[in-house]
């Protein structure tokens, strides 16, 4: 049974929470396998409303096995607190999920450095982290020295190790703090409270904690049907995205099979997830981006707000030019547009074909964050559907203008739309052809 994966086009916030609660009843097991608590996955249901940063977005379905693999990096206590709001609400996780006891986990003092970096401006502009502690902890897993992983909860010789960590991270952020006149407001950190921390840390996470890998690769052997989901988005990909205004971790689909262990060669459907629009949040190139009315008028009608951090998005039109590149990246063969209701409020909709850079027309993406500074979008202008699509269910119900719409956009990028979402709930989505769809 080859496996399913569900990745951002974008810059983050597409809807790939939403995307990945429908399709996974369709599947035994679904897998998150890079980013942090940076991510914030919303799934509606009627009334009820969970915002899920760790846990994938199949945890809802009792008969759905959900899986935090080695490439994702573990806040505990963020985690805990998320499942205890299931629990809270009716939903037993712990039934239904592992996690990696190879995945790193993000302790006290990468807050505090992530804290700390983030007030330093890179190529004149600030990056906005989360503020979760995503680059730290990543920077430590490479560097490996001082990086703690999920297993090490269960060790006895953790508080040792702590206490060593503490002894130079407390000095490192006296450096990094210092004003100049050899003063530092540095946070310091006390190694025996963290240690206590990790003590219940590893209490209560103990018996969750296993080897996803094995496990995975036993899936696969009997048959099982695999869902994987991407956190962030294609464009804030470490290597691939618009460095360094990206994220710390192969956020595109080019990171599924190092993040998960699951071999490349049961990757068969890649769908990628779209806005109508464009968002970002943080800093960082956008050239589509609308700083005026029509851009706040996105935000309200879309409610661009972050789900993890709550900063409002900076909003814009479609950008062919990127999605065509990270679609490609990816592999995708199928394209979910989320939010066409939010377009059915306005005459005219843009659509970036290109770029004009420096006088040139470029219809490749740039590799390098300070050209795309530059790009100034070359647009086509649709006339909008101006009719209320939150009631769509079929094909059928959509007006001829947001056909064409979806046709032209499936045309730009090369790959066809299968999945059109036209509100938040699980309800609001249209399926082109939903067998074909995973077949
Ligand atoms: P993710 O990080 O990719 O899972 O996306 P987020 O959950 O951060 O942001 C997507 C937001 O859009 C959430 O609040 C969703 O409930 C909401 N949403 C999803 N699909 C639609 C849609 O088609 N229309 C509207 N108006 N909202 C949607
Ligand atoms: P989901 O999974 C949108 C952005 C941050 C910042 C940059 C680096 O919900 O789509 P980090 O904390 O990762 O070091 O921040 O990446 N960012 C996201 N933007 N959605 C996300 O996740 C994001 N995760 C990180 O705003 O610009
Ligand atoms: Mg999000």
């Amino acid at each position: 049974m080859p496996a399913a994966c569900v990745i951002g086009l974008q810059w983050g916030d597409e809807a790939k929470g939403k995307l990945v609660d429908l399709l996974a009843p369709d599947h035994d097991c679904v897998v998150r396998y890079q980013g942090g608590a940076n991510a914030g996955h919303t799934v509606v249901c009627g009334s009820e409303v969970y915002k899920l940063h760790h846990v994938p977005s199949g945890i809802l379905h009792a008969s759905v096995m959900n899986f935090i693999t080695p490439g994702v990096v573990i806040e505990p206590t963020t985690l805990l607190g998320e499942l205890e709001g299931l629990e809270s609400r009716g939903i037993d996780p712990r039934k239904n999920l592992m996690i990696s006891e190879r995945a790193h986990l993000v302790m006290p003092w990468h807050l505090a450095e992530d804290q700390v970096m983030n007030q330093q401006s890179v190529q004149g502009e600030n990056i906005g982290t989360t503020l979760r502690g995503i680059g730290p902890c990543y920077r430590d897993k490479v560097g490996r020295n001082f990086a703690v992983r999920a297993i090490d909860l269960i060790r006895p010789e953790l508080p040792e190790r702590i206490a060593q960590i503490v002894d130079a991270k407390n000095a490192l952020l006296r450096g990094m703090s210092c004003d100049g006149s050899g003063t530092s407001a540095a946070p310091q950190l006390d190694a025996g409270e963290i240690a206590a921390k990790a003590q219940r840390w590893g209490e209560q996470l103990g018996p969750l904690i296993g080897d996803t890998t094995n496990r995975l690769l036993d899936e696969l052997d009997a048959g099982k049907r695999l869902l994987m989901e991407g956190a962030q988005g294609s464009l804030l990909d470490i290597d691939h995205g618009t460095y360094p205004f990206v994220t710390s971790s192969n956020s595109s689909g080019v990171g599924i099979s190092s993040g998960s262990g699951v071999p490349a060669k049961w990757i068969r459907h890649v769908i990628g997830v779209a806005k109508a629009y464009s968002t970002r949040v943080g800093g960082g190139p956008f050239p589509t981006e609308l700083s005026c009315e029509t851009g706040q008028k996105i935000r309200d009608l879309g409610r661009e707000y972050g789900t993890t951090t709550g900063r409002p998005r900076r909003c814009g039109w479609f950008d062919a030019v990127a999605v065509r590149y990270t679609a490609r990246l990816g592999g995708v063969d199928a394209l979910a547009l989320m939010m066409m209701d939010v377009l059915a409020h306005f005459d005219e909709i843009k659509v970036c074909v290109a770029y004009d850079i420096d006088g040139q027309r470029v219809e490749q993406f740039p590799c390098d964050a300070a050209t795309l500074r530059r790009a100034k979008p070359i647009c086509e202008t649709h006339a909008g559907w101006k009719k209320d699509v939150t009631g769509a269910r079929s094909l059928d119900d959509l007006p001829e203008l947001a056909h064409r719409y979806l046709e032209r956009i499936g045309q730009l990028i090369g790959v066809p739309v299968k999945v059109i979402s036209v509100g938040p709930d699980r309800e609001q989505t249209i399926f082109v052809d939903r067998q074909q769809l995973l077949a």
